[in-house]
Protein backbone atom coordinates (compact mmCIF):
# COMPACT_ATOMS: atom_id res chain seq x y z
CA UNK A 1 0.00 0.00 0.00
CA UNK A 2 1.72 3.34 -0.62
CA UNK A 3 1.18 6.63 1.20
CA UNK A 4 -1.86 9.06 0.54
CA UNK A 5 -1.25 12.43 1.12
CA UNK A 6 -4.35 15.16 2.27
CA UNK A 7 -3.47 18.66 2.40
CA UNK A 8 -5.58 20.55 5.17
CA UNK A 9 -6.11 23.17 2.77
CA UNK A 10 -5.11 25.61 5.57
CA UNK A 11 -1.71 27.71 5.49
CA UNK A 12 0.22 24.38 5.72
CA UNK A 13 -0.89 20.61 7.09
CA UNK A 14 -1.40 17.87 5.82
CA UNK A 15 -2.99 14.07 6.58
CA UNK A 16 -0.67 10.85 5.54
CA UNK A 17 -2.68 7.17 5.20
CA UNK A 18 -1.11 3.94 3.72
CA UNK A 19 1.54 3.45 6.65
CA UNK A 20 2.40 1.83 10.28
CA UNK A 21 4.78 3.93 12.24
CA UNK A 22 5.25 0.95 14.15
CA UNK A 23 6.99 -0.65 11.46
CA UNK A 24 10.49 -0.37 9.99
CA UNK A 25 9.69 1.93 6.99
CA UNK A 26 10.50 1.36 4.25
CA UNK A 27 13.62 3.62 2.26
CA UNK A 28 10.46 4.80 0.17
CA UNK A 29 8.03 5.53 2.70
CA UNK A 30 10.72 7.37 4.72
CA UNK A 31 11.69 9.59 1.45
CA UNK A 32 7.72 10.39 0.56
CA UNK A 33 7.12 11.40 4.50
CA UNK A 34 10.47 13.55 4.34
CA UNK A 35 8.57 15.42 0.87
CA UNK A 36 5.80 15.26 2.64
CA UNK A 37 7.06 17.01 5.73
CA UNK A 38 9.11 19.65 3.95
CA UNK A 39 6.67 20.42 1.67
CA UNK A 40 3.30 20.88 4.30
CA UNK A 41 5.71 21.82 7.35
CA UNK A 42 3.07 19.84 9.51
CA UNK A 43 2.05 15.92 8.40
CA UNK A 44 -0.31 13.79 10.83
CA UNK A 45 -0.71 10.30 11.02
CA UNK A 46 -4.58 9.85 12.57
CA UNK A 47 -4.77 5.51 13.89
CA UNK A 48 -1.20 5.28 14.88
CA UNK A 49 -0.81 2.32 17.78
CA UNK A 50 2.83 3.10 19.02
CA UNK A 51 4.51 2.38 22.02
CA UNK A 52 7.35 4.46 23.47
CA UNK A 53 9.81 2.02 21.61
CA UNK A 54 7.89 2.71 18.45
CA UNK A 55 8.22 6.35 18.66
CA UNK A 56 11.46 6.49 19.30
CA UNK A 57 12.31 4.02 16.60
CA UNK A 58 10.15 6.03 14.10
CA UNK A 59 11.73 9.42 14.92
CA UNK A 60 15.00 7.76 14.46
CA UNK A 61 14.18 6.45 11.20
CA UNK A 62 14.00 10.20 10.63
CA UNK A 63 17.65 11.13 11.54
CA UNK A 64 19.22 11.25 14.85
CA UNK A 65 17.00 12.04 18.31
CA UNK A 66 17.76 15.32 19.62
CA UNK A 67 18.51 16.64 23.49
CA UNK A 68 15.49 18.23 25.19
CA UNK A 69 16.95 20.50 27.44
CA UNK A 70 15.07 21.63 31.04
CA UNK A 71 12.71 18.72 30.09
CA UNK A 72 12.65 14.92 32.09
CA UNK A 73 12.26 12.29 30.37
CA UNK A 74 10.08 9.00 30.55
CA UNK A 75 11.79 6.33 32.37
CA UNK A 76 13.59 3.60 30.33
CA UNK A 77 13.18 6.02 27.33
CA UNK A 78 16.28 8.71 27.32
CA UNK A 79 14.40 10.65 24.40
CA UNK A 80 10.73 10.28 25.12
CA UNK A 81 9.46 13.23 27.07
CA UNK A 82 5.76 13.42 28.53
CA UNK A 83 3.57 16.45 27.92
CA UNK A 84 0.78 16.06 30.36
CA UNK A 85 -2.02 17.83 32.09
CA UNK A 86 -4.21 16.14 34.83
CA UNK A 87 -7.98 17.10 35.17
CA UNK A 88 -7.77 18.81 37.92
CA UNK A 89 -4.89 20.77 37.18
CA UNK A 90 -4.01 24.62 37.64
CA UNK A 91 -1.26 25.18 36.52
CA UNK A 92 -0.55 27.91 33.28
CA UNK A 93 -1.06 25.91 30.09
CA UNK A 94 2.96 24.67 28.89
CA UNK A 95 3.94 26.12 26.03
CA UNK A 96 1.21 28.58 24.90
CA UNK A 97 3.20 31.50 23.72
CA UNK A 98 4.76 30.90 20.34
CA UNK A 99 7.92 29.58 19.69
CA UNK A 100 10.16 26.99 17.30
CA UNK A 101 11.16 24.04 19.66
CA UNK A 102 14.65 24.76 21.46
CA UNK A 103 15.41 27.43 19.29
CA UNK A 104 18.16 29.17 21.96
CA UNK A 105 20.25 26.28 21.31
CA UNK A 106 23.75 26.62 19.13
CA UNK A 107 21.86 23.57 16.40
CA UNK A 108 18.01 23.91 17.16
CA UNK A 109 16.10 20.70 16.29
CA UNK A 110 14.98 20.56 12.96
CA UNK A 111 11.81 18.75 13.34
CA UNK A 112 9.40 17.89 16.42
CA UNK A 113 7.34 14.41 16.36
CA UNK A 114 4.22 14.47 19.21
CA UNK A 115 1.94 11.66 19.75
CA UNK A 116 -1.52 11.77 21.12
CA UNK A 117 -2.08 10.10 23.94
CA UNK A 118 -5.02 11.54 25.90
CA UNK A 119 -6.96 13.90 23.92
CA UNK A 120 -9.64 16.17 25.50
CA UNK A 121 -13.10 16.02 23.73
CA UNK A 122 -12.86 19.41 23.03
CA UNK A 123 -9.56 22.00 22.98
CA UNK A 124 -6.14 21.36 23.25
CA UNK A 125 -5.65 21.89 19.58
CA UNK A 126 -1.97 22.80 18.36
CA UNK A 127 -1.29 25.75 16.45
CA UNK A 128 1.11 26.16 13.67
CA UNK A 129 1.85 29.21 11.74
CA UNK A 130 3.90 28.80 8.46
CA UNK A 131 6.39 31.17 8.51
CA UNK A 132 7.83 30.63 4.93
CA UNK A 133 4.21 32.34 4.20
CA UNK A 134 4.82 34.80 6.34
CA UNK A 135 8.45 36.29 4.93
CA UNK A 136 7.21 35.44 1.64
CA UNK A 137 4.12 38.37 2.36
CA UNK A 138 5.40 40.40 4.43
CA UNK A 139 4.90 44.19 3.49
CA UNK A 140 8.20 45.73 1.89
CA UNK A 141 8.80 48.32 5.13
CA UNK A 142 8.74 45.21 7.44
CA UNK A 143 10.48 42.92 5.13
CA UNK A 144 13.49 45.78 4.95
CA UNK A 145 13.81 46.35 8.53
CA UNK A 146 14.25 42.07 9.36
CA UNK A 147 15.79 40.73 6.54
CA UNK A 148 19.22 41.11 7.33
CA UNK A 149 18.91 41.06 11.43
CA UNK A 150 20.20 38.35 13.76
CA UNK A 151 18.36 37.46 17.19
CA UNK A 152 19.51 36.49 20.20
CA UNK A 153 17.74 33.26 21.46
CA UNK A 154 17.64 32.38 25.52
CA UNK A 155 15.41 29.92 27.39
CA UNK A 156 15.88 32.55 30.66
CA UNK A 157 12.11 34.12 30.58
CA UNK A 158 10.93 30.02 30.22
CA UNK A 159 13.13 27.79 32.19
CA UNK A 160 15.60 29.57 34.74
CA UNK A 161 14.61 29.48 38.18
CA UNK A 162 12.58 32.75 37.40
CA UNK A 163 11.53 31.76 34.13
CA UNK A 164 7.48 31.04 34.30
CA UNK A 165 7.57 27.31 34.15
CA UNK A 166 10.96 27.03 36.54
CA UNK A 167 9.74 28.66 39.67
CA UNK A 168 9.28 26.35 42.66
CA UNK A 169 5.64 26.96 42.88
CA UNK A 170 5.53 26.73 38.82
CA UNK A 171 7.10 22.90 38.96
CA UNK A 172 4.87 22.17 42.18
CA UNK A 173 1.75 22.89 40.00
CA UNK A 174 2.43 21.39 36.68
CA UNK A 175 2.23 17.56 35.77
CA UNK A 176 5.33 18.25 33.28
CA UNK A 177 8.86 16.72 34.63
CA UNK A 178 10.27 20.28 34.53
CA UNK A 179 13.99 20.86 35.07
CA UNK A 180 14.96 24.44 35.69
CA UNK A 181 18.67 25.45 35.22
CA UNK A 182 21.25 28.28 35.02
CA UNK A 183 22.34 27.41 31.87
CA UNK A 184 19.05 28.79 30.47
CA UNK A 185 20.62 32.36 31.13
CA UNK A 186 22.88 31.90 28.12
CA UNK A 187 22.09 33.31 24.97
CA UNK A 188 22.63 32.14 21.28
CA UNK A 189 22.44 33.65 18.14
CA UNK A 190 20.78 32.92 15.70
CA UNK A 191 19.78 34.91 11.79
CA UNK A 192 16.36 36.29 12.18
CA UNK A 193 15.60 35.24 8.60
CA UNK A 194 16.60 31.63 7.81
CA UNK A 195 17.68 29.19 4.54
CA UNK A 196 16.18 25.99 5.34
CA UNK A 197 18.50 23.49 5.64
CA UNK A 198 17.12 20.74 3.36
CA UNK A 199 15.08 22.94 0.92
CA UNK A 200 16.73 26.33 0.68
CA UNK A 201 13.58 27.99 0.99
CA UNK A 202 13.99 30.84 3.75
CA UNK A 203 11.73 31.54 6.23
CA UNK A 204 11.76 33.63 9.29
CA UNK A 205 12.80 31.77 12.62
CA UNK A 206 11.50 32.00 15.81
CA UNK A 207 9.61 34.64 17.54
CA UNK A 208 9.82 37.13 20.28
CA UNK A 209 9.68 34.76 23.65
CA UNK A 210 12.75 32.34 23.31
CA UNK A 211 13.64 35.53 21.15
CA UNK A 212 14.64 38.06 24.09
CA UNK A 213 16.87 41.15 22.03
CA UNK A 214 17.94 42.04 18.51
CA UNK A 215 21.48 42.49 17.62
CA UNK A 216 22.45 45.76 16.70
CA UNK A 217 19.07 47.27 18.31
CA UNK A 218 18.44 49.14 21.42
CA UNK A 219 16.37 46.73 23.89
CA UNK A 220 13.13 49.00 23.71
CA UNK A 221 13.66 49.21 19.75
CA UNK A 222 14.49 45.49 19.59
CA UNK A 223 11.84 44.97 21.81
CA UNK A 224 9.07 47.17 19.82
CA UNK A 225 9.93 45.49 16.58
CA UNK A 226 10.12 41.71 17.84
CA UNK A 227 6.24 42.73 18.82
CA UNK A 228 5.46 44.23 15.71
CA UNK A 229 6.89 41.14 13.85
CA UNK A 230 5.33 38.02 16.13
CA UNK A 231 1.87 39.90 15.43
CA UNK A 232 2.89 39.45 11.69
CA UNK A 233 4.27 36.37 12.12
CA UNK A 234 1.05 34.72 13.88
CA UNK A 235 -1.89 36.60 11.58
CA UNK A 236 -4.65 34.09 10.89
CA UNK A 237 -4.02 34.05 7.57
CA UNK A 238 -0.59 32.08 8.26
CA UNK A 239 -2.69 29.85 10.75
CA UNK A 240 -2.99 25.78 10.74
CA UNK A 241 -4.79 24.81 13.30
CA UNK A 242 -4.28 20.59 14.37
CA UNK A 243 -7.47 19.05 15.87
CA UNK A 244 -5.94 15.94 17.82
CA UNK A 245 -7.27 12.62 17.84
CA UNK A 246 -5.77 9.48 20.64
CA UNK A 247 -3.17 7.61 18.16
CA UNK A 248 -2.33 10.11 15.94
CA UNK A 249 1.26 11.47 15.16
CA UNK A 250 2.19 15.02 14.24
CA UNK A 251 5.43 15.47 13.13
CA UNK A 252 6.64 19.52 11.66
CA UNK A 253 9.44 21.39 10.89
CA UNK A 254 10.76 23.46 13.04
CA UNK A 255 12.81 25.88 10.64
CA UNK A 256 9.18 26.34 8.69
CA UNK A 257 6.64 26.62 11.18
CA UNK A 258 6.12 28.44 14.74
CA UNK A 259 3.76 26.61 17.13
CA UNK A 260 1.75 26.83 20.49
CA UNK A 261 -0.32 25.06 23.24
CA UNK A 262 -4.33 25.81 23.21
CA UNK A 263 -6.56 25.31 27.01
CA UNK A 264 -10.14 25.03 27.07
CA UNK A 265 -10.02 21.53 27.69
CA UNK A 266 -10.78 22.48 31.57
CA UNK A 267 -11.29 19.20 33.62
CA UNK A 268 -9.95 16.87 31.24
CA UNK A 269 -7.00 15.40 30.91
CA UNK A 270 -4.15 15.21 27.96
CA UNK A 271 -1.20 13.59 27.55
CA UNK A 272 0.96 13.98 24.96
CA UNK A 273 4.90 11.75 24.09
CA UNK A 274 7.50 13.50 21.97
CA UNK A 275 10.44 13.12 20.63
CA UNK A 276 13.12 15.47 18.60
CA UNK A 277 15.03 14.66 15.86
CA UNK A 278 18.00 16.95 15.44
CA UNK A 279 18.43 16.71 11.78
CA UNK A 280 16.57 14.68 8.98
CA UNK A 281 19.25 12.52 7.13
C1 LIG B 1 4.89 21.60 22.18
O1 LIG B 1 5.14 22.79 22.09
O2 LIG B 1 5.71 20.75 21.83
C2 LIG B 1 3.56 21.13 22.72
C3 LIG B 1 2.41 21.51 21.88
C4 LIG B 1 1.11 21.07 22.48
O3 LIG B 1 1.06 20.61 23.63
O4 LIG B 1 0.07 21.21 21.81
Amino acid sequence: MSISIDPSGQSCGATLTGVDLATDLSPVDIETIKHALFEHHVICFPGQHLCDSDLERFGGQIGPLGPDPYLGHIDGHEHVVEIVREADENSAIHAEVWHSDWSFLPDPPEVSVLYGITIPDEGGDTLFANQRMALAQMPADLRSKVLELTATHSAKDAYSYQGIYGTEEARKSSSIDIRPSETAMETEPHPLVMNHPHTGMQALFGCLGYIIALEDKGYIEGLKLLMELREWQTRDEFIYRHKWQPDMLVMWDNYSVLHRATGGYEGQPRKLHRVTVSTVE
